[in-house]
């Protein structure tokens, strides 16, 4: 029998949203277990508005727990009250230039307070699956495209090494204590809400406020942008899935296309955008396309939304729920 119920560390943010409708939809419970963080200056992510909105569209048929992860005891109180019996693990400083920049924070919530989740399973006997959502930074510069999941794994960053980290000790976890697992490596996920201030957020708004974007190099380089809908929908496919016990995935949209195709499309959308070479920013690995046939063969994976039609969405959810009144950010 699949999964019942499911508590979502970090439920409350961007993809758990999704993760959170799409169980809704399929008549599995969702917990919500969130601190409500935020490491982006409030004014400048429209944090405010887009968690409203994501809370508005649940808060009636979700149970959201306020709470840390690395509160080892609200957490193990949360999960004998609950009983899940699979956690989707999200909680996490999940921007690389915060995790570099508050390294600490990022050790402690990303690194140490999966450990203590793992910890808190080992306690609560309820939870049979742990799903870990890892990254594509994990596996630094690629080597070789499309990366599949046996690319070798040498991150350049502090983010991506709290994220490797995270997906060794959920292994060593699982093998140790018996906790079934899943890793997923999503990578560039935009969409509707999301408020980190990720370049497709800044390319979409500015492009509805009528102000530039700035591709740095050219915009170059290619990353594997999906749609936030496709993400959720893989997470959920591996948390119901028996073929995902003990394996690990690439969730993503498995093509890359450069930041100056994602400007292009905006700009067929918005003729007027001005599209400006800005300056040099911090370094990133050097991504590209991932290799989802392992997700497509075992779990049924299969992304719905190419970059034309994802943007394209993205851009009327914020126009017609008039996200953008005022010129913040
Ligand atoms: N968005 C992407 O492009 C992307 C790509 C690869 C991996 N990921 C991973 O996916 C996960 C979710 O990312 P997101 O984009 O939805 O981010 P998000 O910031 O929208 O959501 C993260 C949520 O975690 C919560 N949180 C943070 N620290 C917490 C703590 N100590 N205790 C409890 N809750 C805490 C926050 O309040 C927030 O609601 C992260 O683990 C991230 O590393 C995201």
């Amino acid at each position: 029998m699949g999964p019942k119920k499911i508590l979502i560390t970090g439920g409350a943010g961007f993809i758990g949203y999704y993760i959170t409708k799409e169980l809704l939809s399929r008549d599995i419970e969702p917990i919500i277990y969130d601190a409500f963080l935020n490491y982006i200056p409030p004014l400048e992510s429209r944090y405010a508005p887009y968690l409203e909105y994501r809370l508005n569209g649940i808060k009636n048929k979700v149970h959201i727990i306020r709470g840390d992860i690395r509160n080892r005891g609200y957490l193990i109180k949360a999960l004998k009250e609950t009983e899940p019996d699979t956690i989707i693990h999200l909680a996490a400083i999940p921007i690389a230039q915060a995790s570099n920049q508050f390294s600490e924070e990022a050790m402690q919530i990303n690194l140490n307070g999966t450990v203590t989740v793992l910890e808190c399973i080992r306690v609560a006997s309820s939870v049979k699956r742990f799903i870990y959502a890892s990254s594509s930074f994990i596996y630094g510069d690629f080597i070789r495209e499309p990366a599949d999941e046996n690319h070798p794994t040498s991150p350049i960053d502090i983010y991506g090494g709290t994220k490797l980290s995270g997906e060794i000790l959920t292994k060593a976890f699982g093998k140790k204590y018996g906790i079934e697992y899943s890793i997923l490596r999503p990578s560039a996920v935009y969409g509707p809400t999301d408020a980190n201030r990720r370049v497709t957020q800044i390319f979409v708004e500015n492009a509805i406020l009528g102000k530039p974007i700035f591709l740095h190099n050219g915009g170059i380089d290619k990353v594997d942008f999906t749609y936030v809908k496709d993400t959720a929908h893989g997470f959920v496919l591996a948390a119901l899935s028996e073929k995902a016990k003990n394996e690990t995935f690439n969730i993503t949209y498995g093509s890359a296309r450069s930041t100056k195709e994602f400007a292009d499309i905006l700009k067929r959308i918005f003729p007027e955008l001005r599209i400006e070479e800005g300056l040099p920013a911090e370094r990133r690995p050097k991504r590209g396309s991932m290799d989802i046939r392992k997700a497509k063969r075992l779990l049924g994976y299969e992304p719905q939304y190419d970059l034309e039609k994802g943007v394209s969405e993205y851009v009327d959810f914020i126009i017609s729920n008039n996200f953008i009144n005022d010129d913040r950010g």
